[in-house]
């Protein structure tokens, strides 16, 4: 592992993970793809760590897909191992109790765009740009794209973009519910990624992962069951303390102060 090649930083309760390839466009080569792993689990595993912001280096890209170059040579067995790295590393972030937020500057296409969209929320500077650009190579996505975009931004427009692989612009992603919001600039963007990620951090962290849950439940268990779900959290969150703690500050008109119990 290099560890060169992704950052990580805690401050005030919020991990920063940042993929450091800006010369290669953050392009996810296997060792990037581990280390995103590593240090994903990393910031589960901290108790100080209440929210995380993933991101990449430089101007020019948060990450350009997958490493190209580690496709050369390959057939459908020994690209598996490629693939399942990066739909593990999806799948934990997508599961993981605390929320992450992709802040997402220049091109995020392929694997760079299938990370994002594992995130829980997508922030973007006015110059990003986001596609599946895999049919040009004569391949699909592998880290969970084509599932990930059709449950984001509808099955019509997941098609469109998957079979063109053309890339769109932050608004374009914005209007079809790809980004969250957009800046103006890449100081505005980490700026405005910062406030939402702190913010976050201060939030109960037992019913802001139950909420998780159950938004996630959404995607893939039945509607009947998803609803059993919420009442069953819902009742569990009345047993914490943070329960206890912002209805007082509530009925006091006070601040609350939870602590993540
Ligand atoms: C993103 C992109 C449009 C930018 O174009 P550009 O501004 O002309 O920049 P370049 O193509 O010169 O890319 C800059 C560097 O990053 C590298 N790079 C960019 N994306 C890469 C990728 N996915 N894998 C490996 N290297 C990549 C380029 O090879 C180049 O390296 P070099 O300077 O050593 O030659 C273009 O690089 C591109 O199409 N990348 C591949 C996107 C893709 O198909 N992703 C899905 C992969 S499954």
């Amino acid at each position: 592992m290099s560890e060169q090649e992704v950052l990580y930083k805690v401050a005030d309760g919020v991990a920063n993970i940042t993929i450091n390839r800006p010369a290669k466009y953050n392009a996810l080569n296997t060792s990037v793809v581990t280390t995103l792993r590593e240090l994903f689990k990393k910031a589960e595993e901290d108790d100080f760590v209440r929210t995380v912001i993933l991101t990449g280096a430089g101007d020019k890209a948060f990450a350009a897909g997958a490493d190209i170059t580690e496709f050369k040579g390959k057939d459908s067995k020994t690209v598996r191992p490629l693939a399942e790295n990066g739909q593990e590393l999806c799948k934990f972030i997508e599961a993981m109790s605390k929320p992450v937020i992709a802040a997402v500057n220049g091109f995020a296409l392929g694997g760079g765009c299938e990370i994002a969209m594992a995130c829980d929320i997508r922030y973007a500077s006015a110059n990003a740009k986001f596609g599946q650009p895999e049919i040009n190579l004569g391949i699909i996505p592998g880290f969970g794209g084509t599932v990930r975009l059709a449950r984001l931004v509808g099955l019509g427009m997941a098609k469109e973009l998957t079979y063109s692989g053309d890339q769109i612009k932050s608004d374009e992603a914005l209007r079809i519910g790809l980004v969250n919001k957009v800046f103006d600039s890449v100081e505005a963007l980490m700026s405005g990624v910062d406030v939402l990620a702190k913010k976050l951090a201060t939030k109960p962290g037992v019913a802001l992962n139950l909420a998780k849950q159950s938004l996630n439940n959404t995607w893939e268990n039945p509607h009947q069951s998803n609803l059993k779900f919420e009442v069953d959290v819902f009742c569990k969150t009345f047993d914490t303390e943070d329960k206890v703690e912002g209805v007082d500050a509530f009925l006091n008109k006070r601040e609350p102060t939870f602590k993540h119990k």
